[in-house]
């Protein structure tokens, strides 16, 4: 326990380091997973959507731009100031409002009161599998019925897998960040009670990192 805190508090500063040494370090593009998600979130009629883990803000400004309404989250102040910048100058800030929030907390948001939620590569990092459960239990409380969850993390196929630190639980830190990589079970386990859609195996970046790409509905 001391040590899963002491990791938490280690790890959101190297976040705040990292994001103050490398303003907009995901670059300005959209990820895949958002392009996607954009089109699935529009599909089932949604017209919020909430992100989980929003850095500064490629994924949450693309959906502002694509016309949704956006509450983009994170536990990294200097991210999100980052992020409001960026709408700012893009004109959307109309459209996105910013949180700091460690999701490791209950969200402050009612029941039933979102359409979408989005979150890339968030699950995956230093939380444990009963923080990841009860975070998937609030995204299933604040969905409307029908609501889109659609995650990516990154998993044990990895090459990182097994590199670096181990924390246990399938965490490992390497180059100062921690990474939990899902095996399969554990997607599944998050599907109980929900309509697994897919599970989509992708990669990005130059490791490459590998990912699978969930979505996950409510029932109506
Ligand atoms: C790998 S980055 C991905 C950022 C963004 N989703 C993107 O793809 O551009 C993970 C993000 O999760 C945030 N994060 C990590 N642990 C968190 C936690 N416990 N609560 C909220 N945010 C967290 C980090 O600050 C970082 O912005």
């Amino acid at each position: 326990m001391a040590d899963e805190q002491e990791l938490a508090q280690s790890q959101r500063r190297h976040w705040q380091d990292t994001y103050a040494a490398h303003p907009g370090m995901y670059g300005e593009k959209p990820s895949e997973p958002a392009v996607h998600a954009a089109s699935a979130f529009s599909a089932a009629g949604a017209e919020n959507v909430l992100e989980l883990g929003a850095g500064h803000g490629r994924d949450a400004l693309y959906f502002a731009r694509e016309g949704f309404t956006v509450q983009a989250t994170d536990f990294s102040p200097v991210g999100l100031e980052q992020l409001r910048d960026a709408a700012h100058s893009q004109g959307i800030d109309q459209r996105v409002t910013t949180a700091v929030h460690d999701v490791r907390e209950p969200l402050p948001l009612p029941d039933a009161s979102v359409d979408a939620v989005f979150a890339h590569m968030l699950l995956c990092m230093a939380l444990s599998t009963k923080d990841i459960h009860a975070l998937v239990g609030e995204v299933r409380r604040l969905l409307r019925p029908g609501g889109v969850f659609l995650y990516t993390v990154r998993h044990t196929g990895d090459a990182h897998y097994g590199a670096g630190t181990a924390h246990g639980d399938d965490i490992f830190e390497h180059g100062g960040f921690a990474v939990h990589f899902f095996p399969r079970e554990l997607v599944d386990a998050l599907a109980d009670g929900w309509i697994l859609q897919e599970v989509h195996a992708f990669e990005e970046g130059e490791l490459p990192r590998r990912l699978w790409r969930v979505t996950q509905t409510l029932p109506r």
